[in-house]
C-alpha cells in the first residue's frame, strides 16, 4: 500500500446526515517509537501490546452543509471542549487529501475515556484512533455502491483497518497501533514482512501461550501535565548524538522480541522490555536540552520490582511511556501474587494510591 491507495476517489454526495460510534483502546509499546521524520514517519520500528480496558469511546454525528471550511464541535465527557480543537483542526488538514468529503459536513464529536481524566495516561492513541475509525465508517457509508478500486473492495476489512491506522498515525504516531490487537508492529523492518512506516500491522508471528492475557497494571505516579510533550521529545532526536545507534538498536530488539514471543522465554522478554523503557528515558536525558520525565517514585517502583524479582521467581517487569507512570507487565498466571505485591509495596508510590488494572486486548470495536 502507498499513500495514493488511501485517497478516496469517488463517493456519494447525497448522504445528508448520520452517526457512527467506535471504542478504541490505548496501547503500550514494548519496543519504543521515539524520533520521527516528516509526516509522522517513524525513525524506527516499534511493537506494542494493545490494551483492553483503557479506551476512548467516540461518536461522530455528521450533517451535510454548504460552506467550504472545516466545521466541528467537540464534547469531552459531556462538556463542550475548546482545548482539543486545534489538534483536530490540524488532523483534518493533514487527512483532507485522503478524505475529500471532510469539508462537506459539520461533525459533532462526542468523546469520553474509560480511564480517569488527567490520570497522566496518554489518551492520544485511543482518542485519535477512535476518531479515525469513525471517519472510516462515514467514508464507507459515502462509498456504498460507488465503484472503488480493487484494493478497496477486497472483501475483508484489511483496507478499512489499514486506512484507519494510516489516518490515526497522522493524528498521533502511536495511535496507529490501536486499531487491532493483540500485538501490533509499526515501522518497516526486516523481521516482520508486511510491516510499513505508513500504518500499524497486526503481528502475525507465533506467540507462545505465556503471553496469553498478559497483564498490565498501570501505576499512576504522576497525574499532572508533562513538562515536555512527546512532540518536542521526538524533535529532540534530530541531531541527537546517540540517535543512529538507538534507531538501529530498535530494529535488533524487534527481531529478538519476535523470537522471544515465539519461544515464550520470559527472562529474555523482561530484559528487552525493561531495557527499551530505560533507553527511551536515556534518550530524553541525553537530548539537548535534556529533560527527565521520571519522578522519584518511578525509580522507587522500579527498584521494588527488581527486589521482588530477586527474592521470588516472578517474571514481573516494568515499562514506561513518555511520562512518570509505570506499566507493570506480568503473565496471567501471576495475577494474584503480583496484585498482592502491588497493593502491599507499590500502591504507596502512586498518587492517591491509584492504579488501573488492564490486560492485552483485541483492538477497537464498532458500537
Ligand atoms: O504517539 P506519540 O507521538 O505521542 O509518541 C509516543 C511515543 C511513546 O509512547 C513514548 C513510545 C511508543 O512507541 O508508544
Amino acid at each position: 500500500m502507498t499513500e495514493q491507495d488511501f485517497i478516496l476517489k469517488a463517493y456519494h454526495t447525497n448522504v445528508e446526515t448520520g452517526s457512527v460510534k467506535w471504542e478504541s483502546p490505548s496501547n503500550i509499546a514494548l519496543v519504543k517509537y521515539w524520533g520521527k521524520k516528516k509526516h509522522q514517519i517513524p525513525e524506527n520500528p516499534s511493537i506494542s501490546f494493545t490494551l483492553s480496558n483503557c479506551k476512548t469511546v467516540t461518536e461522530i454525528t455528521y450533517t451535510r452543509k454548504k460552506t467550504k471550511e472545516f466545521s466541528f464541535d467537540i464534547y469531552f465527557e459531556g462538556e463542550k471542549n475548546e482545548a482539543f480543537k486545534p489538534k483536530i483542526q490540524t488532523f483534518f488538514e493533514r487527512i483532507e487529501i485522503y478524505m475529500p468529503f471532510l469539508k462537506d459536513y459539520h461533525f459533532k464529536i462526542e468523546t469520553s475515556n474509560t480511564f480517569p481524566h488527567s490520570s497522566g495516561i496518554a489518551s492520544s492513541a485511543s482518542g485519535m484512533s477512535a476518531i479515525a475509525l469513525c471517519l472510516m465508517s462515514i467514508e464507507e457509508k459515502l462509498k456504498d455502491n460507488v465503484t472503488s478500486s480493487a484494493v478497496e473492495r477486497s472483501g475483508d476489512n484489511t483496507y478499512f483497518n489499514q486506512k484507519a491506522s494510516f489516518l490515526a498515525r497522522l493524528g498521533s504516531g502511536s495511535a496507529c497501533r490501536s486499531i487491532e490487537g493483540e500485538l501490533v508492529v509499526w515501522g518497516e523492518n526486516e523481521s516482520v514482512a508486511a510491516s510499513s512506516d505508513l500504518y500499524g500491522v497486526k503481528f502475525e508471528g507465533d506467540v507462545h501461550s505465556n503471553f496469553k492475557n498478559y497483564q498490565d497494571t498501570i501505576l499512576l505516579v504522576d497525574k499532572g501535565e508533562k513538562q515536555v510533550s512527546s512532540t518536542v521529545g521526538h524533535q529532540l532526536m534530530y541531531g541527537h548524538p546517540f540517535a543512529k545507534e538507538r534507531f538501529s538498536q530498535a530494529h535488533d530488539n524487534l527481531a529478538k522480541l519476535k523470537t522471544i514471543l515465539a519461544s515464550g522465554d520470559l527472562n529474555e522478554f523482561v530484559k528487552i522490555v525493561e531495557s527499551e523503557a530505560l533507553t527511551l528515558h536515556a534518550m530524553m536525558m541525553t537530548s539537548m536540552p535534556y529533560f527527565i520525565l521520571m519522578k522519584p517514585n518511578t525509580l522507587e517502583i522500579i527498584n521494588k520490582i527488581w527486589a521482588y524479582r530477586l527474592k521470588t521467581d516472578s517474571k514481573v517487569c516494568f515499562t514506561l511511556d513518555a511520562g512518570a507512570n509505570v506499566h507493570v507487565l506480568y503473565p496471567e498466571t501471576e495475577t494474584e501474587t503480583v496484585l498482592q505485591f502491588i497493593k502491599n509495596e507499590l500502591a504507596n508510590y502512586c498518587q492517591n494510591a491509584h492504579y488501573i488494572c488492564d490486560q492485552i486486548g483485541h483492538g477497537a470495536n464498532q458500537l
